[in-house]
């Protein structure tokens, strides 16, 4: 499976960090940035990774920002992308089993690396329940 990977300036850490762990666990990763923790704008990483699980270079995408909001905000523009925040384990899993979210978005100025491996575990491995879940997704887009 092929992962992109962004992040800003609060999140190069645990990107950097998070990068290393899933080439080890076998997965394939490309990374969209930043790579500084010089000040940057998460619009300009945010697009290029969502237009990326969009046209399918990659299957899945992960963010981090500060709050995890702004990137939140900028990657659910895109019509192809339901991306999620999680804080802990089981949103982490939830995110998934409910919204099959396929990018996640975590807050980076307010979670332990540590939680970081946590939910992006638990995202990973948890199924889609499909059913009603896909009923209310369906519904998502402004008609
Ligand atoms: C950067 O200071 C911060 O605003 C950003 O990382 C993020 O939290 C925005 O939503």
């Amino acid at each position: 499976m092929k992962i992109g990977i962004c992040c800003d300036h609060a999140g190069v850490e645990y990107k950097t960090k998070l990068i290393s762990y899933l080439l080890g666990k076998g997965y394939e990763v490309i990374n969209f940035g930043t790579d500084s923790s010089d000040s940057m704008d998460y619009p300009d990483v945010a697009h290029p990774l969502a237009e990326a699980v969009e046209n399918g270079e990659v299957d899945l995408g992960i963010a981090f920002c500060g709050t995890g909001n702004g990137m939140a905000m900028c990657l659910n523009h895109h019509p192809g992308i339901r991306a999620g925040l999680a804080w802990n384990t089981e949103v982490g899993k939830l995110v998934k089993e409910h919204n099959n979210a396929n990018v996640l978005v975590m807050p980076a100025r307010f979670i332990s690396y540590n939680m970081v491996t946590s939910i992006v575990r638990a995202w990973l491995n948890t199924e889609f329940a499909g059913g009603r879940h896909q009923r209310r997704i369906d519904k998502i887009p402004v008609k």
